[in-house]
């Protein structure tokens, strides 16, 4: 689906993002599995990544990211009438992960659900409660990315252990007098399933020899995924009427510093509009693109007036992207000793 935003406007008033302490090196997985710091860094251009402790799950990270984002909003929790967490790692199936956070921070009554869109699942939600909000349905909606992807690897398996992190992105959603939303892209090809999937993690039952792991067909979502980096963001640019040259900060899904390289070349994007943490991060799934974001804002190129390109791609195969300009200040985020 592709759409220019209509209704009455909306825009994000504040952000938030959280990350676990512990730090995982190259080096440390290099202990676990037959892996190397260079062989990682070439391919993928991670260095660290993030990982929860045993005792945290998604509704611990994304509390910390929740608060913050309320905070700079201006907004009481008992005023959120929308939360969504867009993640595949919920705390369990059900309740939903996104009650357990409505109910941490006090936000009674609030329509609280997850969205499972794997790593684009947090453009899919900011279309949703963007459609919420701009319909007049929800008032102040809040909405959460973000994946502990580390309780569903193989730490056994070298070719996806080394890819990704946990971490949790967050942001408030309130109707303005200007317009934030430009538009959005969204989309997903089923047929790409089996190229990223999570056996047994359903109702269906695993077939003899899948283990209980996130499993990927790495070369074929590499493919999948420098295409569609592009592809999309072309896409929302034309809806919009809008070219690169206009675009102020571009936010592609971190997955791996190769794709997002590809990505940047087919389109033309100066390295300066260009915003990348997968080095410290990995692939952090939902709480990429938030994560992005507030590095973005920490280092200043996240102001009011940016007009920023955002676009997710991951587990479906599913892909969205939009188009915001920015309207309020943020401030640089905490993040639990991460340097964004
Ligand atoms: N350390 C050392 N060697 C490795 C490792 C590792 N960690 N992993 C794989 N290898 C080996 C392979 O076994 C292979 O060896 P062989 O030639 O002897 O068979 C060799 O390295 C090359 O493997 P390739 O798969 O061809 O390596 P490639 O350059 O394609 O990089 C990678 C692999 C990094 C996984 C890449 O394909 C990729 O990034 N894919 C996209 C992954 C991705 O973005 N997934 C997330 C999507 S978003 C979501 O929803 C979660």
């Amino acid at each position: 689906m592709i759409g220019r935003a209509t209704g009455r406007p909306v825009t994000i008033t504040g952000l938030g993002c959280y990350v676990p302490e512990r730090v995982v090196t190259n080096d440390e997985l290099a202990g676990l599995v037959d892996t190397s710091d260079a062989w990682i860094r070439e391919r993928t251009g991670i260095r660290e990544r993030r990982v929860a402790a045993e005792a945290e799950a998604m509704s611990d990270i994304s509390l910390p990211a929740a608060r913050q984002a309320l905070e700079q909003a201006g907004v009481r929790a008992e005023d959120v009438d929308l939360i969504i967490v867009a993640t595949v790692t919920p705390d369990m199936a059900f309740p939903a992960t996104a009650t357990l956070v409505a109910d941490q921070i006090g936000a009674a009554d609030a329509a609280a659900y997850d969205l499972s869109a794997g790593c684009t699942g947090f453009m899919y939600a900011l279309a949703q409660a963007h459609a919420m909000v701009a319909a007049g349905l929800a008032h102040k909606a809040l909405v959460v990315g973000g994946d502990v992807l580390s309780r569903i690897l193989d730490w056994t398996d070298r070719s996806t252990l080394v890819l990704f992190g946990d971490g949790a992105g967050a942001v408030v959603l309130e109707p303005s007098a200007e317009a934030g939303f430009l538009g959005f892209e969204l989309g997903a090809d089923g047929a790409g399933g089996p190229e990223l999937f999570f056996p047994g993690s359903g109702s269906r039952l695993s077939t003899d020899g899948q283990k209980h792991f996130l499993t990927m067909n790495g070369r074929e979502v590499f493919k999948f995924a420098t295409r569609i980096l592009a592809s999309s963001a072309e896409a929302i640019l034309e809806a919009c009427e809008l070219t690169v040259d206009d675009i102020d900060v571009y936010v592609p899904h971190q997955a791996n510093v190769r794709i997002i390289d590809h990505a940047v070349r087919k389109l033309g994007f100066p390295e300066e509009k260009v915003v990348v943490n997968v080095d410290r991060y990995g692939n952090t799934s939902s709480g990429s693109i938030p994560l992005a974001l507030a590095e973005a804002a920490a280092d200043g190129r996240l102001k009011p007036g940016s007009l920023v390109l955002m676009t997710g791609m991951g587990a479906g195969l599913t892909w969205g992207s939009a188009i915001i300009r920015w309207t309020h200040p943020v401030g640089a985020t905490q993040t639990n000793g991460a340097s964004t």
